[in-house]
C-alpha cells in the first residue's frame, strides 16, 4: 500500500465537461457511424442517408468551433494544453507509466481533437464538393463543376481514411487511460464529472447548457435554411411535351444529356429504321425534336450521367453500349431486365425514379421488387 498522498485527501468531484460538450460529443460517435457505414459499406443509392449525416456533422462541427471560444472554460481551445514541452513530458511520462489525473485534457489528448476536428472540417468540406460537382446536388451543384467534383471524391476519401486511424488512437488512448491509469474517461464524457483535486478553473454551470443549446438550434436552423435555399437552384426542367409524345411511344423518352448532338442527328437521319422499327415523324415534329435533343444534348450537361455515358459515342447509338452503363449494371442478370416490372434494360425509369430528368441520382434508385442486386 503506498501512502495517501496529501492531495488525495481533497479530491472531490468536479464539473468538467459542460453539457452542450457532451452532448456535441456523442452526437458526433453517432452521426460519424452512420456516415462511415453508409459511405463504406452500402450501395450508392443509400448516399442520401450519407449526405444527412454529412449534414448533421456540418452543424455539430460548426457549433464545436464557435463553442471553442464560447463555451465553459475546458471547452474553449485557449484551454487546451497544446505547447509541445507539455506533449514530450506528458509522454515521458506515459512511458515511465505515469499519467496524473487532469482536470481537462491531458496535452496528447488536446493535440487528438485537433487533428480530429481538422479531418472532420477537410471530410465534410470535400464532402459539399463532391456532392455538388459529381452528383450535382445540394448547394454547392451550381458553383461546382462535375469535374472538380469528380477530382475532389478521392481527397474525399483520405480524409475518411485518416478520420477511421485518429479514432483508432483515440479509442486506444481512452483504453490506456481508463484500463491501466484507472481514469474513468468515459464516464466523465458521460457525467461530465472527474475526481480531481478542485483547481476553481471549471466554469461549467447550467448557463452554458443554456447558451450552448440555443446556439446549436440557431446554427442547425440557418444551415437548413442555407442548404434549402441554395438547393432549389437545381431544379430540373420537364421533358418537352412534343418530344415526350414522339419518342416516348415504344420506350421511355430518354433525356437529351444522354447523347451528344451528333449522336442524336445520327439517329434522328436514320428514323425509317431504328432499330427494326419505323419511327419516322413528320418534318415539323422532327424539326422541334431536333432543335429541343441539340439545345439540352451532353456537351450542355454537367451531370454523371451526361459525363460518363451521354458523352461517350457508340457505333450503334445505345445508350447501353457505353463502358459506364455496362459497368453499373453488370450485376445484373437478363432475366432481371426481363422481370415483368422492367421488361427491358432500356427502360431506365423502372429503377431510375428520375431517369426522364437525366439526373440518376443515386437517392432516386427504388428497384422493382423481385428484383435482386447484391
Ligand atoms: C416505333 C417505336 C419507336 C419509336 C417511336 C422510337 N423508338 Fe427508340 N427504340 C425503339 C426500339 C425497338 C429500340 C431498341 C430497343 C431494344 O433494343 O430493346 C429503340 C432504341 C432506342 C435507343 C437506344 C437505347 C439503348 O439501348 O441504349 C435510343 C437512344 C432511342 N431509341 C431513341 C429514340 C428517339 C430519340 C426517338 C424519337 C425520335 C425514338 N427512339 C422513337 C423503338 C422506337
Ligand atoms: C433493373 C434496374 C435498372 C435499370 C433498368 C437501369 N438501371 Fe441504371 N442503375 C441501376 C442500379 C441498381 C444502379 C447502381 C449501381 C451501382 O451503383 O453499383 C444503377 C446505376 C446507374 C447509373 C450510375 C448512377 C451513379 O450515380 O452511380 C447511371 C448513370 C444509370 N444507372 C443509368 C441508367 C440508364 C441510362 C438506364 C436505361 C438505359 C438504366 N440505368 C437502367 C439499376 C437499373
Amino acid at each position: 500500500m503506498r501512502p495517501l498522498q496529501q492531495s488525495e485527501q481533497s479530491v472531490t468531484s468536479v464539473l468538467i465537461w459542460d453539457l452542450p460538450l457532451r452532448l456535441f460529443h456523442w452526437a458526433m460517435v453517432l452521426v460519424v457511424c452512420v456516415a462511415a457505414v453508409t459511405g463504406y459499406l452500402f450501395e450508392d443509392w443509400w448516399l442520401d442517408v450519407h449526405v444527412w449525416a454529412g449534414y448533421a456533422l456540418t452543424a455539430l462541427l460548426l457549433f464545436r468551433l464557435i463553442w471553442g471560444f464560447v463555451g465553459s472554460y475546458y471547452s474553449r481551445f485557449n484551454s487546451f494544453p497544446l505547447s509541445i514541452g507539455g506533449v514530450r513530458t506528458h509522454l515521458f511520462d506515459l512511458l515511465r507509466g505515469r499519467s496524473d489525473p487532469k482536470e481537462g485534457h491531458t496535452p496528447v489528448g488536446a493535440w487528438m481533437i485537433v487533428l480530429l476536428l481538422t479531418t472532420l472540417i477537410g471530410l465534410v468540406v470535400s464532402g459539399f464538393v463532391v456532392w455538388g460537382g459529381q452528383e450535382n446536388n445540394g448547394p454547392l451543384a451550381s458553383v461546382i463543376s462535375y469535374g472538380v467534383g469528380k477530382g475532389v471524391e478521392d481527397v474525399h476519401e483520405i480524409f475518411a481514411n485518416i478520420l477511421m486511424g485518429l479514432i483508432g488512437v483515440h479509442l486506444a488512448g481512452v483504453l490506456v487511460e481508463t484500463v491501466i491509469f484507472k481514469h474513468d474517461l468515459i464516464r466523465a464524457m458521460l457525467t461530465g464529472e472527474k475526481q480531481v483535486v478542485p483547481s476553481g478553473k471549471s466554469t461549467a454551470g447550467l448557463k452554458h447548457s443554456v447558451i450552448g443549446i440555443v446556439l446549436f438550434t440557431v446554427i442547425a436552423f440557418g444551415l437548413t435554411y442555407w442548404i434549402n435555399s441554395a438547393s432549389r437552384a437545381n431544379e430540373v426542367a420537364a421533358l418537352d411535351q412534343i418530344y415526350k409524345q414522339a419518342c416516348g411511344e415504344c420506350h421511355m423518352a430518354y433525356h437529351p444529356s444522354l447523347r451528344t448532338q451528333s449522336a442524336w442527328d445520327q439517329l434522328m437521319q436514320g428514323l425509317e429504321d431504328h432499330y427494326g422499327e419505323d419511327a419516322s415523324l413528320s418534318d415539323e415534329v422532327a424539326q422541334t425534336v431536333r432543335t429541343y435533343l441539340k439545345d439540352n444534348n451532353a456537351l450542355n450537361f454537367d451531370t454523371e450521367a451526361a459525363h460518363k455515358i451521354g458523352r461517350i459515342n457508340t457505333p450503334s447509338l445505345r445508350i447501353t453500349d457505353t463502358r459506364f452503363w455496362q459497368k453499373k449494371h453488370d450485376d445484373f442478370k437478363d432475366a432481371d431486365f426481363r422481370h415483368p416490372a422492367v421488361g427491358s434494360k432500356i427502360n431506365c425509369i423502372a429503377c431510375h425514379k428520375d431517369a426522364e430528368t437525366g439526373r440518376f441520382d443515386d437517392a432516386s434508385i427504388k428497384l422493382p421488387k423481385g428484383i435482386k442486386y447484391d
